[in-house]
């Protein structure tokens, strides 16, 4: 084992946010769902990367980035083993762990197409429950049916 950190593998960033342990199968999806494919600023990315704690992770980092707690949560729903790790004059000032909060506004869509949401111009309200497997799913407050993380698609 080389125990010599040459370089980081993904280029370090001077000021931003580095969205670490990434499930690496989720890497594109936290792209699109945070609109980096379409952003002016530097994001850099890997997956498929060896991590300690998780066997593959992905990593993204993007420059002059600080996220608010919508995107947070979009983040949290899709890749809840992610942290995030903000950097000030290349330092790390900040560091947590993504917690998948007990309900979810207004970000993602109901399944149901007959749901009031998706009829009337009206904002989604969610509880986070889990079913018998543990898998999370986003039940709706108005129609009361599930939206399963398969069938997440984000406003
Ligand atoms: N990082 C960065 N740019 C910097 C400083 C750090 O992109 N200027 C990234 C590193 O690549 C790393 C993360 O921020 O992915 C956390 O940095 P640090 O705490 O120094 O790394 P580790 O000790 O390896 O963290 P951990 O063991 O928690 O993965
Ligand atoms: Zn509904």
């Amino acid at each position: 084992m080389n125990k010599k950190r040459k370089e980081l593998i993904v280029s370090a960033i001077t000021n931003g946010t580095v969205i670490d342990h990434i499930p690496t199968e989720s890497v594109f999806q936290v792209i699109r769902i945070l609109g980096l494919d379409k952003t002016n600023r530097q994001v850099y990315f890997g997956t498929n990367l060896e991590s300690k704690k998780y066997g593959l992770k992905g990593i993204i980092k993007i420059s002059d980035k600080f996220f608010e707690k919508d995107e947070i949560n979009k983040i949290a729903l899709v890749a809840p083993s992610a942290t995030l790790i903000v950097i000030k004059d290349y330092e790390v000032v900040y560091k947590s762990d993504v917690k998948t909060p007990e309900r979810i506004d207004k970000i993602v869509k109901c399944f149901n197409p007959n749901c009031i949401t998706n009829k009337e111009n009206v904002e989604t309200h969610f509880k986070v429950v889990y079913d018998e497997e543990g898998k999370m799913k986003l039940s709706c407050r108005y129609c009361e049916k599930n939206t399963s993380k398969a069938n997440f698609v984000f406003v």
